[in-house]
């Protein structure tokens, strides 16, 4: 697959850390020039110097996609809407609904679906115009299984990006434009100490894990000739097929006892922000 995105301009959100930093080495190998975007500039700084070493392009874009329209705002910094979207950006917000204000609530849906579809939108009207685009939203597993008390609007948001893709996948399929929902379980990123749960995260075995590479390699490859809602693993894989498989209410209960081993219910949010340090409210900056 090596070259395979030469030529190709891709726009990768949380590109500061985890499966984001992932995914831009991974379309740089692939050939792809790189916009990376997020609110920690010396992280992007730091990866797009790597990429440049190694012989690609990359641009920094800093973002705080939280903020309305700030997804516009990024766009709006480059010549060109990119041919390669990776929709990736996102942190997790523990607790309970009815324990977490509605500003962290409503931060969080900006993030997570807002900005999603908003650089979505944009990008996918240049992609039909050319007749070629890629757009991968990084989901999760949480968005094929039933929600569960805590963290109350993730899974929800996941749920979303996975009918959305399959949308958008069956809108492009003519013109050129595929999409993807991605769907990890446990992986290995700086997401958990971003929520704060990396303590309980720690309880959990090990071969319930991945490393982020190796979810974004096959994620890619899976890209070109895949299905539109890609799980990695073959742990993941069978948690996904057993949850449609078995009644629902049995799936319902089965998953409110496994998740309160990792999700909390208390009023646990450590911040509506997630793990950056943070460009100013709104803004967005770019090199
Ligand atoms: N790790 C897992 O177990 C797992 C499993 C399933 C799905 N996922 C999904 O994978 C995606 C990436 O998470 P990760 O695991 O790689 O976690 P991570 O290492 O914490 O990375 C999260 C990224 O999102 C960026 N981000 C967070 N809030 C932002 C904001 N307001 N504006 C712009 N960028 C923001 C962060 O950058 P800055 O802090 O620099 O802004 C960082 O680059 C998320 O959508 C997550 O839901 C993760």
């Amino acid at each position: 697959m090596a070259g395979i995105y030469e030529g190709r301009t891709a726009l990768v959100t949380g590109a500061s850390s985890g499966l984001g930093a992932a995914y831009a080495r991974g379309l740089a190998a692939r050939g792809a020039d790189l916009v990376l975007v997020a609110r920690r500039q010396e992280r992007l700084d730091a990866l797009a110097e790597a990429l440049r070493a190694r012989g690609g392009k990359a641009e920094v874009v800093t973002a705080d996609l939280a903020q309305p329209d700030a997804a516009k705002g990024v766009m709006a910094t480059l010549d060109a809407p990119p041919d390669i979207l990776v929709n990736n950006a996102g942190f997790g917000l523990p607790g309970a609904y009815a324990a977490t204000p509605w500003e962290a609530q409503r931060d969080f849906i900006q993030l997570m679906v807002t900005a999603y579809a908003q650089l979505a939108h944009i990008a996918n009207a240049s992609m039909h115009e050319r007749g070629w685009g890629r757009i991968v939203n990084v989901a999760s597993v949480a968005g094929l299984v039933p929600g569960s008390a805590g963290h109350t609007l993730y899974g929800a948001s996941k749920a979303f990006l996975v009918g959305f893709s399959q949308s958008l996948a069956a809108e492009g399929a003519a013109a050129g434009v595929r999409a993807q929902a991605c769907c990890p379980g446990f992986t290995h990123t700086e997401f958990h100490d971003a929520n704060g749960t990396r303590e309980r995260m720690n309880a959990l075995p090990g071969w319930m894990w991945m490393e982020a590479a190796d979810v974004v390699e096959g994620s890619l490859d899976a890209l070109e000739d895949g299905p539109v809602v890609y799980v990695p693993g073959g742990v993941n894989k069978a948690l996904a097929r057993f949850s449609r498989l078995i009644p629902r209410a049995a799936a319902e209960r089965l998953m409110n006892r496994q998740s309160a081993t990792f999700r909390r219910t208390d009023a646990g949010a450590p911040s509506s922000s997630g793990s950056g340090s943070g460009a100013s409210s709104g803004s967005t900056t770019t090199r």
